[in-house]
């Protein structure tokens, strides 16, 4: 069980480079199997746990996968199941996107319910609601999705979204690609990571058309073909980075970093006092008066709001805030994991239904603390790095999961943080 270690107070100063983006590259992958012809080149893939588990599911049905760098070579052409197997699509709730490429494919799949992160429920009722007006049969059999197309292959529909759901989203545009007409999303998700997939699936030879906005609109084709992508920074990655050189930094240049996908944060971070200034390979951000962070109050919402993937580090950041910050999470119930984690380093912080009120403090101090999720994990780095002293943060394979390198990046910017293998 890997643990990282901190010795905290050290200022950050240089330059980091963002990796391509996580929840751009799990959909992409699950895309892939779309191509009945030609093999995919998909470029600026990060190293992480959740694109392992990816690679291993659609590898699992017959995709061959070869990595070269940070380059992927997917051949989905010759495809012998459409049954991933349960144990490795329950450990990842991304997963569950190869359902709507194998319905399109080959009419039918079989799909697990999914897991994921420890962030309350998060069911898959819209993406089934979806594939139903689409003309397939969705049955629920021991924690198994059943999907079967009407003879002759899915239709195109009308579908309403009652949420704006990422993943919903993705499956049904997914499926749509290969349905017999057309296809209208109607309040999709309008996050950068699906312009991404969308412009990877037109890469192939579908036909999207207004991903990005609250329409998407689908004409099917009756086959797709590998391509080459390159993938969009992740925007999240670049966050924590920039975030982190807000309160700790000594001037930190966040290359990658792309501003139109991160101007909510770029907005709060300099309502908090922060500096940020862009140009056209990263944002840099200076350091701060006082060296500590104004209180701000934040709410997370679907893209283009504040990303409730960015809740938790901002939440660590405002800790030491001057005031008291609100932060309320209204996308994911559950999401405040990291919290009880602060308190334990001297944050105050009480939880108000689904808002976090944070009295800012002088200083955190070290401590062993537990990464529950992800993001969780990221937080308490942060907060580690801020912290007069030492601390001890376990359950790292929550982190593995999402960022490429996250200890060896703050190593470079000059943080006294390590790994610790036992
Ligand atoms: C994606 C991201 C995740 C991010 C989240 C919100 C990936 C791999 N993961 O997750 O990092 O935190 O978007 O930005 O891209 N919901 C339903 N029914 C459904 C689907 C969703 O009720 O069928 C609800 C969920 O419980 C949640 C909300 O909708 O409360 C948003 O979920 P969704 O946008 O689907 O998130 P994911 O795609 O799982």
């Amino acid at each position: 069980m890997a643990e990282i270690l901190i010795e905290g107070g050290r200022r950050l100063q240089g330059t980091v480079r963002v990796s391509g983006a996580k929840n751009a590259v799990l959909p992409i992958l699950a895309a892939s199997l779309l191509a009945s012809r030609g093999v995919s080149a998909i470029e600026e893939v990060p190293s992480l746990l959740d694109v392992e588990h990816m690679i291993q599911t659609i590898s699992a049905i017959g995709a061959r996968v070869q990595r070269e760098g940070t380059t992927l070579r997917v051949d989905a052409t010759q495809l012998s199941s459409v049954e991933p197997p349960h144990d490795l699509v329950r450990r990842m709730r991304a997963s569950f996107v190869v359902a709507g490429p194998l319905l399109a494919r080959f009419g039918e799949a079989v799909v697990a319910l999914p897991g994921g992160c420890n962030i309350g429920p998060r069911p898959v009722d819209l993406h089934m609601k979806g594939f139903e007006a689409m003309g397939a049969r969705v049955t629920l059999e021991n924690g198994c999705v059943h999907l079967q197309a009407p003879p002759g292959g899915l239709h195109g529909a009308r579908i309403y979204l009652d949420i704006a759901s990422v993943g919903a989203t993705q499956n049904i545009m997914m499926a749509a690609c290969l349905a017999n007409g057309q296809t209208i999303i109607e309040n999709a998700a309008k996050e950068p990571e699906n312009v991404d997939l969308a412009n990877y699936l037109n890469a192939m030879g579908a036909r999207v058309r207004g991903a990005g906005t609250d329409t998407i609109r689908i004409d099917g084709v009756p086959e797709l073909n590998g391509a080459v992508h390159s993938v969009i920074p992740d925007r999240i990655e670049a966050g924590t980075f920039l975030i982190a050189g807000a309160v700790l930094g000594e001037g930190v240049y966040v290359e990658n970093a792309v501003s139109e996908h991160l101007t909510s944060l770029v907005a709060k971070l300099t309502e908090a006092g922060a500096t940020l200034e862009d140009d056209v390979r990263g944002i840099r951000v200076w350091p701060i008066e006082q060296r500590r962070l104004r209180a701000i109050d934040v709410k997370t919402h679907y893209y283009p709001a504040y990303p409730t993937d960015l809740q938790a580090q901002m939440v660590a950041a405002l800790t030491t805030a001057t005031g008291t910050s609100m932060m309320t999470e209204t996308v994911f119930e559950n999401r405040f994991m990291h919290i009880a984690e602060l308190q334990r380093m001297g944050a105050e912080i009480h939880i108000e239904g689904r808002t976090a009120v944070i009295e800012g403090v002088e200083a955190l101090s070290g401590a062993q603390v537990t990464a529950t999720d992800l993001r969780a994990g990221a937080a308490l780095v942060i907060a580690g790095l801020m912290a007069d002293g030492q601390t001890m943060v376990q359950g790292v394979h929550h982190i593995d999961r999402g960022y490429d390198d996250l200890v060896g990046k703050f190593q470079s910017l000059g943080a006294a943080i390590r790994r610790l293998e036992s």
